[in-house]
């Protein structure tokens, strides 16, 4: 991922999620230098990029940041793959860990992220606004790449 995919991740961000990025915040993350992402293209089959991923790895230590996928393109496998990248790029870095907190209500997400063999390490109670006065806890998960 570079500075010239940021107008479109900001796009896939804000069909994900109820508080979208802009592109110039997604660009002020890639631009520090523990960041970095994947995007997914179809060069010739898709218009637009499939998702994005964005993640961080200090000392060993690694974050993923967001992952969006296009609503049309969902559940054929590219949040899998955006995550392979990933995990290929902190292995051959030789990181220890990837951690990621995710809404105890979004299946999708758990359910692709336990597939992967995260498992739940903490709860941050009533941590995202579900707006109306609900409030759910983010699971904070943990993959050990070692
Ligand atoms: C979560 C998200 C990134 C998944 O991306 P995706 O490309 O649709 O996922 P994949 O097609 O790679 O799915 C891989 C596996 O994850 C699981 N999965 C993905 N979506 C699922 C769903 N809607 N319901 C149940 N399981 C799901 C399945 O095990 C799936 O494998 P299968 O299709 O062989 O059964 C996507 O739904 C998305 O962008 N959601 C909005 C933003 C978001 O929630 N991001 C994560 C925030 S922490």
């Amino acid at each position: 991922m570079t500075p010239a995919d940021c107008a479109e991740a900001s796009i896939r961000h804000s069909e994900g999620f109820s508080r979208p990025w802009t592109d110039g915040e997604i660009e002020a993350l890639l631009v520090q230098e523990p960041v970095f992402g994947f995007v997914a293209r179809r060069p010739g089959k898709w218009q637009a990029s499939g998702g994005f991923v964005l993640a961080r790895l200090v000392e060993g230590e690694a974050e993923i940041l967001t992952l969006a996928v296009r609503p049309k393109n969902r559940r054929s496998g590219i949040g899998w793959r955006l995550m392979g990248a990933v995990l290929r790029h902190l292995r051959s870095e030789g990181a220890e860990c990837l951690f990621l907190e995710v809404d105890e209500g979004n299946e999708a997400a758990l359910s692709l992220y336990r597939r992967i063999g995260f498992t739940k390490v903490a709860e941050r109670a009533a941590y995202y606004d579900e707006g109306g006065g609900a409030r759910t806890a983010a699971l904070v998960m943990r993959l050990d790449l070692g």
